[in-house]
């Protein structure tokens, strides 16, 4: 079914592939016009292409959310392309560093912290207050079920805790931001075949951790999990439907 989103101008990170790719394409299918942010220009270009060929209106954003510059320039890239933003779904992460936490490079975790954190901060920062103008708005902020079973990711120190913090910063805002139109939430998206899992699959267990290791290489061979499509759909549903704000949307619920 096609959600609809006609009108609406969203920002999606992430969108060269995976579950961004997958509701990008989406929110475009349901009248949206869309800006497509990452690094690989190639697989924003794919999405572009796709959404496109569907009779749908798409930007390409390449920028790197872990760089405060390019975030400052791809925003206002965003503004030129889009005018505002209405939807903006905070997709893009990272689950590195992996691994026993006294042996993670700390600047590492700290650039995972900027990715999965900060920017989508910034992102709120920049484009809220034209919501509110307006009078609508929705934010989406991409998690977790890791959150709630902290045990199911040992070996994910920074993952989880950048999550934490995201969800956190997210509830609190739907707090600050509470009759205003705008609302935000937290999507869970369940475990999804995509690069991310594949990332850990192809890690050595010696250094990750062989439970870790071995829980992904599992839920892969087991077949249990889903596609991207699947998942944003479960996404664009509540994004369409619901007026909640503060909630945490979870696939597995
Ligand atoms: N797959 C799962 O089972 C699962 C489960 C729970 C939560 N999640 C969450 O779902 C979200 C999407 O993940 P996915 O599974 O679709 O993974 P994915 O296929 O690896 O996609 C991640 C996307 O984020 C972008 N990205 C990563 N680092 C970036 C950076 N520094 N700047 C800009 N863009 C960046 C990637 O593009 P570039 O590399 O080109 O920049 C890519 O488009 C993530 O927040 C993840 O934590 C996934």
């Amino acid at each position: 079914m096609t959600h609809s989103f006609k009108g609406r101008a969203a920002l999606v990170t992430g969108a060269g592939r995976g579950i961004g790719r997958a509701t990008a394409v989406g929110l475009a299918a349901g009248g949206a016009k869309v800006a497509l942010l990452a690094r690989s220009e190639d697989e924003l270009a794919g999405t572009a292409d796709l959404i496109k060929e569907q009779g749908g209106t798409a930007y390409v954003v390449p920028a790197d959310l872990g760089d405060d510059g390019r975030l400052a320039e791809a925003i206002a890239r965003v503004r030129d392309e889009l005018g505002a933003v209405d939807i903006l779904v905070n997709n893009a992460g990272v689950v590195w560093p992996l691994g026993e936490t006294p042996a993670v490079d700390v600047g590492e975790w700290a650039a995972a912290m900027r990715i999965n954190v900060l920017a989508p901060v910034t992102l709120a920062v920049a484009f809220v207050p034209g919501m509110l103008d307006r009078g609508w708005g929705r934010v989406v902020n991409v998690s977790t079920g890791a959150v709630a079973r902290p045990g199911s990711m040992i070996g994910g120190n920074a993952y989880v805790t950048t999550k934490t913090a995201l969800e956190a910063h997210t509830l609190n805002l739907a707090l600050e931001l509470d009759g205003t139109g705008v609302t935000v939430n937290v999507y869970r998206p369940g475990l999804v075949d995509t690069a991310m899992p594949g990332y850990i699959r192809a890690q050595d267990p010696g250094r990750i951790g062989a439970a870790l290791h071995e829980r992904f290489i599992r839920s892969h061979t087991e077949g249990r999990l889903i596609t991207p499509e699947q998942s944003a759909r479960t996404l664009l549903d509540r994004l369409a439907r619901d007026n909640g704000t503060g909630q945490i949307w979870d696939f597995d619920a």
